[in-house]
């Protein structure tokens, strides 16, 4: 490859430095595998960033979007619309859970997160109680860079330069109990009564006459994938409709197949008023996020505006973009004819079998499943954090083998599509890359 300048960009989330001395390079991607710019076949362990579930560069969806930008590039989502935006509307909530079928599509997850406490507040005062304003997160959540996501979110690194927050804002504790549920196998045994806090410290602490909505992730991916104790999504949820306060899961990445099930919601048989989706929606493909809302809240919305008054003053420029809906019907329809949601299912014992060989491997401290994700969390070295994490990264890259990395807790996603074979070949990379690890 020629010389490049990369002077300019200033990379997301990226240790801009070090990358630009010894930088990793992608060129090109098909099915599970991209190519470097050496011309190295890399292993994708990650679908991409939690995105591209159905492989890359897969023909119906490339063709769509081919079709669609020679066809309607771009149309204003406002006062105006194009016929791919409903019918991708339609196609996403005919396979959405039972009773959430109005969608408000924007762009990525963190406008999606950011829409969707804006909804919760504003359905609350559109029905006349317009004092429950508060929003409740999570410990180590994540839910997105904006301002109201890191509001929310509780991964601490991402809000300690910007202490600036909503201010009615307070957060659950997390589920993580590395002590009593080290190594397990799938959801944990304990910590159902994790939610009761909600009850019992938050509630009593605000009124809950001021609590517009909780958001969690059912299951929380970026902070190294945390699988919810058996029990507690319910328990949120019975808390809340106790009290009248909404329940928003980010589904951004637990969407689309990821645990095995079409959606977390499914899978732990728990209702939310809203759900948050992005990545999976359109394969990574075109940039989509949506909103999965309750009837019962669109209607409120309706109801309360005037003729020919805006209901819900709220979008982006390229809310519903032609190309991203093009896109996410491709997907959606991908998903269907491959069956990918129960191949994920199908996988998901094998794929638990391999994670847990590393049970005893250099460093492992826990390791956590659910459908295709696996989380393996590493002792720290003593003084600096995250770098045994980064060296494992490094070394797993070394051989061709794409894993994320948060602080010192690997995780493990792969395209739906992936084979027995390349699942093996995952984790025995993960387990060389732990061996030859300081
Ligand atoms: C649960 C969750 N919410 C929101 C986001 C933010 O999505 P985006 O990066 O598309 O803004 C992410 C990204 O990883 C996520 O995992």
């Amino acid at each position: 490859m020629t010389q490049l300048n990369m002077d300019a960009f200033w990379m997301p989330f990226t240790a801009n430095r070090n990358f630009k001395q010894s930088p990793r390079m992608l060129v090109s991607a098909d099915g599970m595998y991209y190519t470097d710019d050496a011309g190295r076949q890399i292993l994708d362990g990650t679908a991409g960033l939690w995105c591209v579930n159905a492989g890359h560069n897969r023909k119906p969806i490339v063709e769509a979007v081919q079709k669609q930008i020679a066809t309607l590039d771009y149309a204003p989502p406002f006062q105006l619309g194009h016929p791919k935006a409903f019918e991708a509307a339609e196609r996403l909530a005919a396979m959405a859970p039972k009773g959430l079928n109005k969608v408000f599509f924007v762009n990525s997850g963190s406008e999606a997160a950011d829409t969707a406490l804006k909804m919760a507040v504003a359905y609350h005062r559109v029905r006349g109680d317009a004092a429950r304003v508060k929003l409740v997160g999570r410990e180590r959540g994540y839910h997105g860079v904006n301002f109201g996501g890191i509001s929310v979110g509780g991964i601490a690194g991402n809000r300690k330069l910007f202490p600036v927050s909503l201010p009615a804002v307070d957060h659950l504790r997390s589920t993580h109990d590395l002590k009593r549920n080290a190594f397990t196998r799938g959801e944990p045994e304990f910590g159902a009564e994790f939610a009761d806090e909600l009850e019992s410290r938050i509630i009593t602490l605000h009124d809950p006459s001021t609590i517009a909505a909780v958001i969690v992730e059912p299951m929380a991916g970026s902070t190294g994938v945390l699988i919810p104790p058996k029990g507690y999504l319910k328990r949120l949820r019975e808390i809340c409709d106790k009290y009248g306060i909404l329940l928003i899961f980010d589904e951004v990445i637990t969407g689309f197949g990821r645990l095995g099930a079409d959606w977390a919601a499914n899978k732990f048989d728990v209702q939310p008023d809203i759900i948050t989706c992005a990545k999976g929606l359109s394969n990574g493909v075109v940039p989509m996020g949506a909103l999965l809302v309750k009837p019962e809240i669109h209607d409120v919305f309706m109801a309360a505006a005037g003729d020919r008054m805006i209901e819900f003053p709220h979008g982006y420029t390229y809310s519903a973009h032609p190309l991203a809906c093009a896109a996410s019907i491709a997907t959606l329809d991908v998903y269907e004819q491959d069956g990918l949601f129960e191949r994920a299912g199908a996988l998901s014992g094998l794929f638990e079998e391999k994670a847990h060989q590393l049970k005893g491997a250099k460093h492992v401290k826990d390791i956590r499943n659910l459908g295709l994700v696996a989380g393996i969390e590493l002792e720290s070295r003593p003084g600096a954090p995250a770098q045994r994490g980064f060296d494992v990264f490094l070394k797993c890259w070394e051989q061709g083998v794409l894993v994320r990395v948060t602080g010192d807790i690997l995780a493990v996603s792969p395209p739906l599509i992936i084979t027995e074979a390349e699942i093996d070949r995952l984790f025995s990379t993960i387990g060389d890359a732990l061996q030859a690890t300081e």
